[in-house]
């Protein structure tokens, strides 16, 4: 009898140390994963090593008792008042909640040493150019370039092909006489109240002038997303009946327009015409 109580015990300790043991690992998110989707959507403002850049330094130790909470409330919320984006997708980001976990675990991961994981950003990938443009009278962009500049800092918000994500479209005609001054001018200051950051040296940004003419180039040459032509019907085959069809619509047409004359003319001269006496 005593040697079944020692069992129970037994279990039920075994059974609470698995529960124990499985809602930390719930918790805890996963660094690699983290690490893969920090490059993708925040290396871009905050380093490749999170040193830094657009946005805040995160190797760093977070001035909080619960870190983890603190982080996810963070980015899932976005900071108010700076380019900071709210990532969940309750508030309309692109991420979900475990992505959220992952992306705190790498964060919590770095704290002020050396980061662990690190996995630097995949090679963008480069869209294909349509025929760039002619630049206005600006210093002149170079729209490849700036497709490499574009996927590498713009796409995270814009899309890849600018087609809008957490930014707007820019896949769009620009209501303004000199477009590339109006870029230049958008994507060196950033627009206030928004989420869209200010890019150049001077602003505190990361990008040189030339770098943003060249971003500024390459959204130029994206305009409005290419509408397909509606597929073509098929085109009858066997002799040339089309062409009869039209001389023969063609023919009617002349002889209706010829019939209306002639009684038109006809009535006229009944009515102009003198009584005959
Ligand atoms: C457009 C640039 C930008 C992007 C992209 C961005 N951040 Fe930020 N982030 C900022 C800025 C700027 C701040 C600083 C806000 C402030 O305190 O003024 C910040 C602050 C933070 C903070 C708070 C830092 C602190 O010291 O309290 C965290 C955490 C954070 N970001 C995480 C992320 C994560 C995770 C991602 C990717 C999912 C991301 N950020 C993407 C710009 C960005
Ligand atoms: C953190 C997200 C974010 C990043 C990164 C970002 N943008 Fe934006 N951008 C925005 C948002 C949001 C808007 C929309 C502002 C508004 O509401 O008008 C915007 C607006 C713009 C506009 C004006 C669009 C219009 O219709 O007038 C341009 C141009 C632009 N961004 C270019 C860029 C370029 C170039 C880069 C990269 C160097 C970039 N953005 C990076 C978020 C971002």
């Amino acid at each position: 009898m005593k040697y079944w109580k020692w069992m129970m015990g037994a279990l039920m300790m075994a059974l609470v140390s698995i529960m124990f043991v499985a809602t930390a690992g719930a918790q805890g998110g996963d660094v690699t994963r983290g690490a893969t989707l920090f490059a993708a959507n925040c290396a871009v403002c905050h380093g490749d090593r999170a040193q830094g850049r657009v946005g805040a330094t995160l190797a760093k130790d977070f001035p909080a008792i619960r870190v983890n909470a603190l982080l996810k409330q963070t980015i899932a919320n976005g900071v108010a008042g700076s380019v900071m984006p709210a990532w969940s997708t309750a508030k309309g980001g692109p991420l979900t909640d475990p992505q959220i976990e992952d992306i705190a675990a790498f964060i919590q991961s770095l704290s002020h040493q050396a980061p662990t994981v690190i996995i630097t950003r995949p090679a963008p990938n480069v869209p294909t150019l349509g025929r760039p443009s002619p630049a206005a009278t600006m210093p002149p962009g170079n729209a490849e370039r700036g497709a490499r500049i574009f996927a590498e800092n713009c796409a995270v918000c814009h899309g890849a092909r600018g087609e809008g994500r957490i930014g707007a479209s820019l896949q769009k005609d620009f209501p303004s006489v000199n477009v590339q001054a109006a870029l230049d001018a958008t994507i060196a200051r950033g627009v206030t109240g928004t989420k869209m950051p200010a890019w150049s040296k001077a602003f505190g940004g990361p990008l040189t002038d030339q770098e943003i003419a060249d971003a500024a180039t390459f959204i130029r040459s994206l305009k409005k997303p290419v509408e397909l032509p509606a597929p073509t019907e098929s085109i009858p085959q066997g002799g040339n009946i089309g062409g009869w069809l039209g001389l023969l619509c063609f023919g009617g047409v002349v002889v209706i327009g010829a019939l209306v004359l002639w009684f038109g003319l006809a009535s006229a001269r009944g009515k102009s015409a003198p009584p005959a006496a």
